[in-house]
């Protein structure tokens, strides 16, 4: 049974809620601000954890209210942080986030995530078997030089390439399981891809990025499903019907769901199929870290 690693962001998550977003230059007003633990990496472990793997998370925090807070939440889902420094150097990172109709807007500042260096990821214990997780909320060369450690140590490594940024075919090669939506998938490929894309077109453009026939793309399609190339295989998992209340985390949730399967040797189907429950259930709930499922409640729907 493998591990899962994640190295990336830790964010405190201030949200308003209201009935629907402001237009630019315009105020609306507001029904709630909420505080949610948050940040891509952190979601991710917490989803992980939850879902029954062994993770430890790799980041920063800042020496604040914010931090000591996070690191409680954390600790209380079973992350290890023996890989999580504080940092006098910056304020813990923070997302201002908008929902309305179960939609989001985010803006995030990123502090301490933006110090998490090269020297954070170069002691972390990967072995065969392990699955190493980042995301774009923590600086690109931390991120390839966890990848190269995690290739050395013939880990297994998961790229989710959010928030959307082109980076370099080189860390793109490091890279064995590449999972995105289809505005970042559109982003690195050069195209212009939107939700009414149909599913053929999206596997051409997302094969005309995959660096080798032994990289596996997955690509997430919200309501609609997740499609994966694996290989010369494709597979294509239906979505599942619910009613959201707010969509925030649900990818990361994906990501940290699929990690957890890829960890304990799930085949590549079954584990896009649980991951895809498990995030059906986080977006009906608010927030973040919270809203992340237990490994009983994805079976309950299995
Ligand atoms: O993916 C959702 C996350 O993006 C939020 O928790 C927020 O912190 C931002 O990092």
């Amino acid at each position: 049974m493998g591990r899962v690693f994640v190295a990336g962001s830790i964010n405190m998550d201030v949200v308003a809620t209201a009935d629907r977003h402001p237009r630019v230059g315009e105020t609306v007003a507001g029904k709630q601000v909420l505080y949610f633990p948050g940040g891509k990496g952190a979601n991710q472990a917490v989803a992980a954890s939850r879902l029954g793997a062994t993770t430890t998370l790799i980041g920063r925090l800042g020496e604040d209210s914010f931090g000591a807070e996070l690191r409680a939440f954390l600790g209380a889902q079973g992350v290890d942080l023996s890989f999580v420094r504080d940092t006098a150097e910056a304020h813990t990172g923070t997302a201002i986030i908008t929902v309305a109709q179960a939609d989001n807007t985010i803006v995030v500042i990123p502090g301490t995530n933006g110090l998490v260096r090269t020297e954070d990821v170069g002691a972390a214990p990967l072995s065969k078997g392990d699955i190493a997780v980042s995301q774009f909320e923590i600086p690109l060369p931390t991120i390839a030089a966890f990848y190269q450690r995690a290739r050395t140590a013939h880990a297994t490594t998961l790229l989710n390439p959010a928030p959307a940024q082109t980076f370099s075919h080189d860390l793109l090669a490091l890279v064995d399981v590449l999972v995105l939506n289809e505005t970042e998938l559109g982003l690195l490929a050069g195209v212009e891809l939107s939700d009414g894309d149909d599913v053929a077109r999206i596997i051409a453009v997302a094969r005309g990025l995959q660096v080798s026939p032994d990289q596996t793309i997955c690509i997430t399609l919200g309501r609609r499903g997740v499609v994966a190339l694996a290989g010369c295989d494709e597979l294509i998992v239906p979505g599942r019907m619910v009613q959201a209340v707010d969509t925030t985390g649900a990818g990361d949730c994906f990501v940290g769901a699929l990690a957890a399967q890829l960890a304990a040797g799930s085949a590549l189907r079954a584990a896009l199929a649980f991951a895809n429950k498990a995030a059906s259930v986080s977006v009906q709930r608010m927030g973040a870290g919270p809203s992340m499922p237990t490994a009983e409640e994805v079976a309950a729907l299995i």
